[in-house]
């Protein structure tokens, strides 16, 4: 085993084009941090980079459509990111844009060397082609009606109404989205990185050096293996990235993903001027921390980018995570199934822990995972404020009252108070242990186990009562507790740097390292302790409802726009005449309208069909009040055999059209119309 001397983690670059979400926070950013915030309180040499990623058709495609420039909006969603992360405590050392001159230049550099070293592959293509615009249109810049779906208005490379993946070939009609021509196809040329060539190299470092890769990791760079490696394009026809550092190449750039992960590069470099030291030495540890999308580029592309380039270590582990979903559905920054973390912070003001805390405690390590508002309120009301909480604020609360806030001395211990004291230790051995295999939920587990006890132990010894008979009883018990809340203070660092500060102040403990924890004697007799203060306040259930709300807003208006979009329904089998004429439909009016009690959907109408005055159940609650039901004229099914909805018998239908959107309107006469009479 190499014995490492420093540490080099990064974090997957976001891109530029939209703000960053809870998925994103679970999936890289909180993990990556709790990790590095261990390493550094165990003394260890650590750079951690991170950066916006601001390259890529997606931003040009934005900018255009908002009609601005690429550059506008990757400033704007720069500083939102940027500051989300700040705000959430992630405690990269540089975070750094791959629009930065400084990215040009190394990103350039290198691939200069690769060029000079023959390792490129050069080929002629043949790609759509823009006439009027006179450019070059990647897969995004070509629209036309999906083949699976027949929406209008599909991508080159992916429909957005049913998810399939395509190739502009697959459209139908498909035209430049940039002028609305139709597209020919032009010969380019491209540079290319021969993965195929690295294939040995790849099994090797990968499925037999690093069998301990997480195995959603190892499982998915083992398929890509078996698959077959093929040559990647590692340059675009595009005016926005990193221009191709070669002559006559105008109008080509270097492919975002060719120049995004070498943004861990630039990003050390502007960090430290000894950036070759943890780049470069085989005793520095490099970590990527990414999402599971990103697996192939950071274990395959990029690490035969570092070693083709030469003098470059490569990764020890790329821990990365599945996807987290959010109340059951995929989060998509585009259909705005998201929870924004500047918008988190807008509800539930200081409280980043709580986020953090249960990102953690349900982050995607294995599987996907999903995160629900329900669970989110019931872990901060029921494990942060009742457990931690509750417990921290108790010792200091009683520390306070009858020590005058001065650690108390120990009596002798009875096997209860050994057994909880000896929780401390084991508590850092776990969390210690689940951190340094990227194990984080389980890290927190063990965390919160030694909080539980401790709150167990308070409740159970009840110190309160004790005060007026025993009080060198309750000096042991507050000595005990006041032991385990400092620990607790170091221990839940990484997880909860906002709240654990708050410990150590009321602790009065600073610069606690982690060699502190696992020690009983980390309070010592006599240490003068500070007032209780808030860590986590409940979280109630108006507030809850407003977010559920918000989601169902959301899904609401996109269920109507699907169905806006939604091709008309096929034509049904033919039908003879007698089919048709077998139906009885007459107009009706409405006399009376009451909503069904306890259901949405349900309306109860007393219609007037000419033959009689009968009772039907409708399902147009949804849509009409009963007030705007009495009076109107309808189309009614009369013969249709009666049928017992909520117990009450409903005799025929009304007749209602669905427009596109999900409204539904009755079918009326342009004049008014006996009752009774038929429609045919
Ligand atoms: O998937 C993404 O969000 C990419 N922007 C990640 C890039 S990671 C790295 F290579 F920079
Ligand atoms: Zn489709």
């Amino acid at each position: 085993m190499t014995e490492y001397k420093r540490y080099l983690v990064t974090a997957a670059l976001p891109y530029a084009n939209g703000p960053v979400h809870i998925g994103h926070l679970a999936g890289v950013y909180v993990p990556a941090d709790i990790y590095v915030r261990y390493l550094r309180m165990n003394k260890k040499d650590v750079v951690f980079v991170c950066g916006s990623d601001e390259h890529g058709v997606p931003i040009t495609i934005k900018a255009m459509k908002e009609n601005c420039s690429p550059q506008d909006i990757v400033d704007r969603y720069d500083a939102i990111i940027r500051k989300s992360f700040e705000e959430f405590g992630i405690s990269f050392s540089n975070y750094s844009r791959t629009s930065h001159d400084l990215h040009t230049k190394v990103s350039s550099d290198f691939f200069k060397t690769l060029y000079d070293k023959g390792e490129f592959v050069e080929q002629m293509s043949e790609q759509y082609y823009d006439e009027e615009a006179q450019q070059f249109l990647a897969d995004r810049y070509i629209v036309g009606t999906c083949p699976k779906c027949g929406a209008e208005g599909a991508y080159g490379d992916q429909c957005e109404k049913c998810g399939c993946t395509l190739s502009p070939e697959e459209l139908i009609n498909p035209v430049s989205k940039l002028s609305g021509s139709p597209l020919v196809k032009k010969q380019t040329k491209h540079w290319y990185l021969p993965l195929d060539k690295h294939e040995d190299f790849l099994r090797k470092w990968i499925l037999e050096d690093h069998k301990e890769w997480k195995s959603n990791v190892y499982g998915q760079c083992k398929s890509w293996l078996d698959g077959g490696l093929h040559p990647r394009a590692v340059s675009r026809d595009l005016d926005w990235g990193v221009p191709l550092p070669l002559p006559n190449t105008e109008g080509k750039v270097l492919y975002v993903w060719f120049d995004a992960p070498i943004g861990y590069i630039t990003s050390t470099q502007e960090c430290t001027p000894d950036w070759e030291k943890y780049w470069k030495s085989e005793d520095t540890k490099l970590v990527h921390f990414i999402g599971k999308d990103n697996i192939v580029f950071h274990c395959i592309v990029f690490p035969v980018m570092l070693k083709v380039h030469g003098g470059y270590i490569l990764p020890d582990n790329v821990p990365a995570n599945e996807f987290l979903n959010l109340e059951g559905n995929k989060i998509s920054t585009s259909k705005n199934w998201a929870v924004w973390l500047n918008e988190y912070l807008e509800d539930f003001k200081d409280q980043q822990d709580t986020l953090r805390y249960v990102l953690t405690a349900n982050a995607p390590e294995t599987k996907d995972n999903d995160f629900t508002w329900k669970d989110f309120q019931a872990r901060n009301n029921n494990e942060l404020v009742a457990i931690l909480g509750n417990f921290v604020n108790r010792v200091v609360v009683l520390t306070q009252k009858y020590f005058a806030g001065k650690v108390p001395a120990k009596g002798e211990l009875t096997d209860v108070d050994k057994q909880v004291l000896d929780a401390i230790a084991v508590a850092k051995e776990n969390v210690s242990k689940n951190i340094e295999n990227y194990r984080f939920r389980d890290a927190l587990k063990d965390a919160m186990q030694l909080a539980r006890v401790g709150n167990k132990y308070l409740t159970e010894t009840e110190p309160w009562k004790l005060i007026k008979t025993d009080e060198s009883r309750v000096a042991t018990i507050l000595n005990v507790c006041l032991q385990i809340t400092a620990n607790c203070g170091i221990i839940f660092e990484p997880f909860l740097p906002f709240s654990t500060a708050k410990i150590m102040k009321m602790m009065k403990l600073e610069n606690a390292q982690w060699s502190d924890a696992g020690s009983c004697e980390i309070m010592p007799v006599g240490k003068e302790i500070g007032q209780a203060e808030l860590m986590f306040r409940k979280i109630e259930d108006a507030e809850i409802d407003v977010q559920i709300k918000r989601l169902e807003e959301i899904k609401k208006a996109l269920e109507a726009e699907e169905k806006k979009n939604a091709p008309v329904a096929p034509q049904k089998e033919t039908i003879v005449y007698d089919d048709f004429a077998k139906m009885d439909i007459r107009i009706g009016t409405i006399l009376a309208a009451e909503r069904v009690p306890k259901t949405d959907k349900l309306m109860k109408l007393t219609v007037n069909v000419g033959i009689d005055t009968r009772t039907i159940v409708s399902g147009i609650a949804e849509h009409f009040t009963p007030e705007e039901c009495v009076g109107r004229q309808v189309s009614v099914l009369v013969n249709l055999q009666p049928r017992t909805m909520k117990g009450i018998v409903s005799q025929g239908m009304i007749l209602m059209a669905e427009n596109a959107d999900g409204t539904l309107h009755f079918i009326a006469t342009d004049k008014k119309i006996k009752e009774g009479c038929s429609i045919s």
